[in-house]
């Protein structure tokens, strides 16, 4: 029999090893000798009634409820705020993630937040955000530890670039708000996350080596404009739409850990983007107490213990005990301790969630003993099933979010293929269980397994499977359907050796299926498809002249194959989630139109992208790991147009089954001559100063779709701001607006873009705000970053 506690031990040691990879040292270092003030929560937005209910809770609790409420605890959950039963409060219960609801049976695994940006649809994104924030709740977890705006994509191989959205920040942007709405709308808290610079797994967090020595986290070096144009910019975003909770990250930024970073919590997320929610720890991030806490860090995660103490054997967290110290002998002030009980509760006051919140599924602790290879020695728990018709959302949005990257002679939509062939390690359900569990095993953690299709990446953004459906399985069933035979082989190890003895006759159609694993943990290391995939395409092409490639990946490929003539058609279908075949049978079929878009650029080669991810070797000076963002805002598509270089398929890119085209562009301005930068005597709103949302400049045009199909386009806003007004390093143009508009045959709609002033400014370093730079201001729109129909100019301040 194996007892609770064992099963939570296993928790916290699996989360150890895989985790955190060390010891933190008690030393951080920061650049700034003056930092902020404690910024206090204010209710302004729309949380005065959850203040007022706040306080009131607040005015109950002696200093240990105080404490606790703020110092996570064992339980059910990956996190967890001990219930406090004589003031009727029942706790608080974190959940991952982004893509699922993780460590749980009966759930629905969704299309990853990279598929999703993919699909550029607003409501698809809602909607994904909506059902997945309703199967948190019916689990009874208050908060979803979603969405990710951080990774941003900094690096193609970034390990969790597809729990993020996009590398361009105002697609992220858009995708963090739709989702945090969504998650809102379910009645869950969001928690966006990781704050801030988190864009590579490598180092990042500390290393205790075996004789004590500390080597610290990477240091992510970013300047002040880069910051707020690239990264801070979606959650910005997430905060004005009122995101409930922000996760800071286990990474240096500018050499101070992001979790006792003043500047960025008490100064920039609080002060200047007025953050009305509580800040969390990634998962073992604190590495102080009093600092932390003055610094801005409202909530400890895991919390009953911290990774130093852990090792020390003194088994205490750096909150806790340790807090009420601090309080008492006035290193942390009263106030600050209130302020962090405030702004955990004013989101749970906000969203209802003291009113007939569902009891957690006590299903949990089962599950997760049968994920660590243990029982509970008691009879199973069934799980409680929270899955409705998510189905349904999932196989749509899958499809939206996979992009039609080449279709030479229309050889898609399938016309009636009778002999089809199936190809790739990809097609099939998985030899190794539904569920990636992590097993230590240098392959399975780099590649994943290898036969069975691939529907969302690993660790702790990752979900259990109660239904796959794999690419052959749906091809099968539609072959039955329409009369078709299937051949096909599985084995990529066979395939690259070039043996088709097995398939006669040669098939209509060969569709390659292909994969990529990527998991929390560990970035990339291998910027083609995984398990010699090249070798695999070229050999099925050789062999059949009419084959099709599908890519399942969690981010950025390069293509060595994609100009082979006998590779008619391509698909980055991304990770669709659990109804991946049906999805890409609805789009080889024609069932759906394709209309995903690439949310980053697929280069010709691997070079042309030129950011490695930070890899040293031999470290043995504590700061050695350092990752300075000298290209500043030149990441993906941006980087791409200041060097010049063509990429194979470019941020924005993708095809239709039919044409659309665009007429009749104009762009006018809604303000005569508006001041340069926001009137600061404005109050901070969430999202910061509310001058920034201010419509200035509206831009409209038409779209037809001139082909013979049914189908949706994207149509997409570039701005270029004045070169000569600028600082250097503005990029040549930058996405400030898109629309998915569906067409029937022979249809137009127009399409009508507002701009804001935050769309039109850059971030003054010296004055510390946005400013209008003066001159004419270009504006595009077309169907990619560089397919662009129709272009104008406006000046919003004359020079
Ligand atoms: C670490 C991950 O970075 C974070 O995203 C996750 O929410 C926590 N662990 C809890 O599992």
């Amino acid at each position: 029999m194996v007892l609770l506690s064992n099963v939570i031990a296993f928790f916290i040691r699996n989360h150890l090893l895989t985790v955190v990879e060390g010891r933190a040292s008690s030393q951080s270092h920061s650049i700034n000798n003056n930092p902020p003030a404690i910024s206090y929560s204010t209710g302004t937005g729309g949380w005065e009634h959850a203040l007022v209910k706040a306080n009131a809770f607040i005015a109950r609790l002696n200093l240990t409820e105080k404490v606790s409420m703020v110092t996570g605890d064992n339980g059910p959950c990956i996190g967890n705020i001990a219930p406090i039963e004589r003031l009727g409060f029942s706790g608080i219960c974190m959940s991952d993630g982004p893509t699922a609801f993780n460590r749980a049976d009966l759930v629905s695994i969704f299309p990853a937040g990279l598929t999703a940006a993919a699909s550029w649809d607003r409501d698809l994104i809602y909607q994904r955000a909506l059902a997945l924030g309703s199967e948190f709740r019916a689990k009874g977890s208050h908060v979803g530890l979603g969405p990710v705006g951080g990774p941003l994509g900094r690096h193609p191989l970034g390990g969790r670039n597809w729990e993020g959205f996009s590398a361009d920040p105002y697609l992220t942007g858009v995708a963090m708000a739709s989702s945090v709405r969504g998650f809102h709308d379910a009645g869950v808290q969001s928690c966006s996350k990781h704050f801030i610079g988190n864009e590579q797994e490598t180092q990042r967090s500390n290393t205790v080596f075996a004789d004590g020595t500390n080597i610290e986290a990477v240091s992510s070096n970013i300047d002040d404009r880069t910051l707020h144009e690239l990264y801070l910019w979606p959650f910005a975003d997430a905060v004005k739409a009122g995101t409930t909770s922000i996760m800071c990250s286990y990474n240096r930024v500018n050499q101070t850990y992001a979790c006792e970073n003043s500047e960025l919590l008490n100064g920039i997320l609080k002060k200047e983007l007025g953050f009305q929610g509580y800040v969390v720890s990634d998962w073992f991030a604190t590495h102080s107490g009093v600092k932390s806490a003055n610094a801005g860090l409202d909530m400890t995660m895991p919390g009953t213990i911290d990774v130093e103490s852990l090792s020390a054997g003194t088994g205490l967290s750096y909150f806790g005990a340790n807090l009420t110290t601090a309080v008492n002998n006035g290193s942390v002030p009263m106030t600050r301790l209130d302020d962090m009980v405030r702004r955990i509760m004013m989101p749970y006051y906000f969203l209802g969630q003291d009113k007939n919140f569902p009891t957690t599924d006590p299903s949990a602790m089962h599950v997760l003993a049968a994920q660590y290879g243990a029982s509970l020695g008691v009879p199973e728990i069934p799980a409680r099933d929270v899955r409705k018709d998510h189905a349904k959302i999932i196989r749509k949005l899958g499809a939206a979010g996979t992009v039609l990257l080449k279709n030479l002679n229309s050889t898609l939509p399938l016309k009636s293929p009778k002999n089809i062939g199936v190809f790739g390690n990809d097609a099939p359900d998985p030899t190794d269980g539904l569920t990636i569990i992590s097993d230590g095993s240098f392959e399975s953690e780099t590649y994943g397994y290898d036969i069975g299709t691939l529907d969302v990446g690993g660790g702790s953004g990752t979900g259990r499977h109660s239904s796959l459906i794999s690419p052959l399985s749906a091809i099968k069933s539609k072959a039955q359907e329409i009369g078709a035979r299937v051949q096909y082989i599985t084995s990529n190890s066979r395939l690259a050796s070039n043996d088709f003895r097995s398939i006669f006759p040669t098939p209509d159609v060969c569709i390659v299926f292909l994969k990529t694993f990527a998991s929390e943990g560990r970035d990339r290391t291998s910027f083609e498809n995984d398990w010699n995939s090249t070798a695999v395409v070229n050999n099925v092409a050789r062999k059949c002249p009419n084959t099709i490639v599908v890519t399942h990946s969690g981010g950025v490929n390069t293509m060595p194959w994609a100009k082979n003539p006998n590779v008619k058609a391509i698909l980055a279908a991304h990770y669709p989630g659990q109804e991946s075949g049906n999805s890409i049978v609805d789009i080889l079929w024609g069932d759906v139109n394709p209309s995903g878009k690439l949310p980053y650029t697929i280069s010709e080669h691997e070079s042309d992208y030129d950011i490695p991810v930070t890899n040293l070797s031999s470290v043995t000076a504590v700061d050695e790991w350092q990752a300075d963002f000298t290209e500043g805002l030149m990441i993906d598509y941006r980087h791409f147009d200041s060097k010049n270089i063509t990429p194979l398929y470019e941020f924005g890119y993708g095809l239709s089954y039919t044409t659309f085209s665009l007429s009749s562009f104009s762009v006018s301005k809604l303000v005569k001559n508006p001041p340069a930068i926001p009137d600061a005597s404005k109050a901070i709103l969430p999202g910061g100063n509310p001058d920034l949302y201010s419509p200035l400049l509206t831009a409209s045009t038409k779209v037809s779709n001139t082909g013979s199909l049914a189908g949706s386009t994207v149509v997409q806003l570039y701005i270029s701001l004045p070169q000569d007004s600028v600082p250097a390093g503005t990029p040549l143009r930058v996405l400030r607006g898109f629309e998915k508009v569906a067409l029937k045959p022979g249809e137009s709609k127009d399409v009508k873009f507002t701009l804001t002033r935050r769309d039109v400014s850059y971030w003054d370093v010296i004055a510390q705000t946005w400013r209008i730079p003066r001159g004419e201001i270009k504006v595009s729109v077309g169907f990619s970053s560089r397919d662009l129909k129709g272009e104008g100019s406006v000046t919003v301040l004359s020079k």
